[in-house]
């Protein structure tokens, strides 16, 4: 990347390809050298041009600018031909190519113009813009919103039905990243299924006769239709189409389409078929079954990271779901996640705002999509003026239980409260699950250790808090998502973990208290949930563009949304 500074100081940022004739690239109002169509395109044209590829002002890596008249988008051209050697051709796209044409009427030094698509709308048949949209606009980003803004825009100026203004978002980042689609335990058997969807995408994974896991777009191969109804799971031989019954094997081979007299132009039989399914990228780590629709993604392995090397020790292939939950949220997924990456709300949310109730938290972001805090239990606050005794600490985790478990014992002379807790609760889960659990450490037993993958998995991998969290946006709504959470405990060594268990779906205004498994955690999830709704209706009112975010306890979020904009700005 190289860097220009125009007339009135903005630093505009720009590419260069190839060797020859010299040519300028002027995008359109909402694309970028790394974001919209002619990323490839300006490579391509640098075959034969020398090619200058820039971020117009405010997009991309060029500066803000307060200013965006005419005269200053031709200073910043000024500049680039400078850069040129003086003067160039110009290729402009959509509200590029106006500036293209502003840019020879106002007699810039070109050589030559190209230019697709000025969006001029003159004439008779011109299509009606609303007369305020310039003041609707800027009411908008003066408003901090600046999404509802480029929606107005793209919907009212440019036209487009806003049905597409979900799928635009969504196809930034979700049919690229890796995600989990299901636990292996969900398709134990040769010929069982399961459903994945995110948001208008569905992707089938079934395990085939070989006993390999492989997955498909869950889309027929004649007229589209889904093969499969949305989050469902089961068992079968074959994928029969119900519109008109083509038939697929496990492989997603197609093996069979009725009346094929009437198909020549289509071959079924084999893997040379013409028509097979689509196949989605599969791979597996820890018991989960990862999807990615984009077949040139990086590897499972690269997009872990350190994910294994942190979590391998706590075989967490070897758990089963003893619960399922799938909670409808009143939040858009990205604050549904952060919602459980930090601590720092739980003396407010959690505890009463009872002081010295901030649990000791450490935080860590590790490259590229994984983070994580260690949240501790009975440990005091050094803040604390009064540092309470061991008893103490165990008195206050032994009264959680309830008035049934008896008096609190004793804390044996040089021994503290947490381990003799982490004792006690390895006690009771290895009579609970008939196992041995003393090779537990402390930590392992008692914290709250939570990993993060990147996009939407939270694994905590602890003994006694043993959840897994998947977040799926909303696909028709993005106040909304879906939040499935499991509980995995470890397999008994001999006998065989019951099946997973369906699902128990709770809807925006369902407590969490319905479900059993969840135990303690089921009011301190409301308590969260009642957080969300209350954003979601101060997001809309806040008039403030963004978050205001702590350096170090909510450092996981920077990281989040850090990972979101490298593909919505189309850097990864
Ligand atoms: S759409 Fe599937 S068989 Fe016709
Ligand atoms: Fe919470």
């Amino acid at each position: 990347m190289h860097r220009v500074t125009s007339a009135d100081g903005t630093s505009i940022a720009y590419d260069v390809y190839g060797e020859g004739e010299p040519i300028i690239m002027v995008e359109g109002a909402f694309c970028g050298r790394h974001f919209g169509p002619t990323a490839k395109l300006a490579a391509e044209l640098g075959e034969q041009f020398r090619v200058y590829h820039y971020d117009r002002r405010a997009r991309g890596d060029s500066s803000p600018s307060t200013d965006y008249r005419m005269e200053r988008e031709l200073e910043d051209l000024r500049a680039m031909l400078e850069v040129a050697g003086g003067k160039a051709g110009l290729v402009g796209f959509s509200s590029g190519a106006c500036l293209t044409l502003e840019a020879a009427a106002a007699h810039l030094p070109l050589t030559r113009i190209a230019f697709y698509e000025p969006p001029y709308m003159v004439g008779p048949k011109a299509r009606k813009v609303p007369a305020t949209y310039r003041e609707d606009i800027q009411t908008l980003v003066a408003g901090g919103k600046h999404g509802d803004a480029v929606a107005y825009f793209m919907t009212k100026l440019i036209g487009m039905p806003s049905i597409f203004l979900l799928p635009m978002k969504f196809s930034k980042m979700w049919p690229k990243v890796w995600q989990v689609a299901c636990r292996e335990e969900h398709i134990a058997e040769a010929g069982d299924y399961h459903v994945y969807d995110i948001g208008y995408l569905s992707a089938i994974v079934v395990r085939t006769d070989s006993g390999e896991i492989k997955a498909f777009r869950n889309a027929c191969m004649h007229r589209g239709t889904a093969l499969k109804p949305s989050q469902s799971e089961g068992n079968c031989e074959n994928f029969r189409c119900p519109f008109h019954a083509w038939i697929y094997n496990l492989d997603g081979e197609l093996v069979d389409l009725p009346e094929n007299w009437d198909f020549p132009h289509v071959t079924a039989g084999g893997a040379d078929a013409t028509h097979n399914l689509k196949p989605v990228k599969v791979g597996l780590w820890g018991g989960f079954v990862f999807i990615n629709f984009d077949l040139q993604a990086e590897s499972l392995e690269k997009w872990l990271g350190v994910f294994p090397a942190h979590l391998d020790r706590f075989h967490i292939q070897d758990r089963y779901i003893e619960t399922a939950v799938t909670k409808r949220l009143p939040v858009n997924w990205k604050a549904a996640e952060e919602a459980f990456m930090e601590a720092y709300h739980v003396k407010e949310t959690h505890a009463g705002g009872r002081d010295y109730s901030e649990p000791i938290t450490t935080y860590d972001v590790y490259p590229d999509n994984v983070n994580r805090f260690i949240h501790t239990t009975g440990a005091a606050n050094p803040r604390m003026p009064k540092q309470p005794t061991q008893q103490e600490l165990l008195e206050q985790m032994w009264g959680r239980r309830g008035s049934a478990e008896g008096s609190c014992p004793i804390v044996p002379e040089g021994q503290t409260a947490r381990d003799v807790y982490a004792r006690i609760i390895q006690k009771q889960l290895g009579e609970q699950y008939d196992q041995d659990f003393s090779h537990y450490s402390t930590a392992q037993t008692l914290d709250s250790i939570e990993y993060f993958l990147f996009p939407n998995l939270f694994v905590f991998p602890g003994l006694s808090l043993p959840m897994v969290y998947r977040f799926r946006p909303d696909p028709d709504n993005p106040d909304f998502s879906y939040f499935d959470l499991y509980m995995l405990r470890p397999k008994h060594p001999q006998f065989p973990p019951p099946p997973p268990p369906e699902p128990l779906f709770l809807d925006v205004e369902d407590s969490y208290t319905k479900s059993e498994g969840l135990g303690f955690l089921g009011p301190v999830y409301d308590q969260d949930t009642n957080n969300m709704a209350a954003q979601t209706r101060g997001f809309k009112t806040c008039a403030k563009g963004g978050q205001t975010l702590g350096n170090y306890q909510e450092i996981r979020t920077r990281h989040v949304h850090k990972r979101v904009n490298d593909y919505v700005k189309g850097s990864s």
